[in-house]
């Protein structure tokens, strides 16, 4: 990186407004990150349409609406972006396979009973909700960085909402046992939201062009700080504890460990390495195809019936 730029970018105030003020390689990794952003709005909304299926009442039918339309409105922005640096979004959305996506490993999951929304919202809209904080206190990218009061926001009410699910879930022994069902295969791949392990890691492209200015140690325990007392509040357990002698959060189970997709449980005993954790995301998850075939297909058929308007007229 050039080495004026690199001095800028550690300026809190430096913001970086349109491409010319950027490197190549800063496009670059801006452009990637808004396409992982993008990409996990967008599927998020493909397993909330699963839970809007599965919702008891009227009432959450319609939080289940407001939901979508607000994870659709924060991968417009995403995608709008991306658009604004010259990335042809139209083949992004619907020429793509569904495994070309870049969205998160977690949203390739259909939602299959009612209370893993509010796991969902829980464990997943928390953990967007910690690293867009961050971004948008400290970003460097002036358009994403305002984009994102609007996003975090809404964020706040997502998680909130899968409070009360959770909580309305408790007053019944069925209800609680299929929110512990859920947090025990959900949990970890909330956890995979963060990366990998400072560790096995250096500083992230995210905070070497301060699109974040945390690394993904400390995001993990502002979310683990989040979430860990609100299931202990609630009797649920999770596979993870505040640690008195480091001050810190961990868990409790061995990680990386196997996870057997197919049952959605996870195999403390079986032990696996960061390449296994990565190659199961580039196998990626079993509802990924279908959710992307089904919009793509919806996109289509209307574009269709859009042209034999036209044609009609
Ligand atoms: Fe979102
Ligand atoms: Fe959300």
């Amino acid at each position: 990186m050039d080495r004026q730029f690199a001095e800028a970018l550690k300026q809190q105030d430096y913001i970086i407004e349109t491409p010319n003020q950027m490197t190549f390689s800063y496009k670059k990794s801006l452009e990637e990150m808004l396409l992982y952003l993008a990409d996990t709005e967008l599927t998020a909304v493909f397993s909330i349409l699963s839970a809007y299926k599965l919702a008891p009442t009227i009432n959450h039918k319609i939080t289940c609406l407001a939901l979508m339309q607000d994870e659709l409105g924060h991968a417009l922005i995403a995608y709008q972006l991306l658009r604004d640096l010259g990335i042809d979004t139209e083949n992004l959305l619907y020429e793509r396979r569904g495994d070309q996506f870049n969205n998160q490993y977690a949203m390739d999951f259909d939602i299959t009973c009612w209370e893993e929304l509010g796991v969902y919202n829980m464990l997943y809209d928390t953990a967007g909700y910690t690293l867009l904080r961050d971004s948008h206190k400290n970003s460097s990218y002036g358009p994403w960085k305002r984009s994102l009061k609007k996003v975090e926001k809404e964020e706040i009410f997502h998680l909130r909402n899968g409070r009360t699910l959770i909580k309305e879930a408790m007053k019944n022994e069925d209800s609680k046992q299929r929110v512990q069902s859920a947090v025990d295969w959900m949990f970890l791949l909330a956890y995979e939201f963060f990366g990998t392990n400072e560790q096995f890691q250096e500083k992230t492209l995210s905070e070497t062009y301060r699109f974040r200015l945390s690394s993904n140690d400390e995001l993990r325990q502002q979310w683990f700080a989040i979430v860990v007392p609100f299931f202990e509040s609630v009797s649920i357990r999770v596979p993870a504890a505040y640690n008195e002698q480091t001050s810190s959060y961990m868990l409790t189970v061995p990680y990386p460990c196997h996870f057997d997709v197919g049952n959605k449980k996870w195999d403390y005993e079986r032990l696996a390495p960061w390449t296994d954790v990565i190659r199961r995301f580039v196998r990626r998850g079993p509802d990924i195809n279908r959710f992307i075939t089904t919009f793509q297909s919806c996109y289509k058929e209307l574009a269709s019936l859009r042209q034999g308007d036209d044609g009609d007229g």
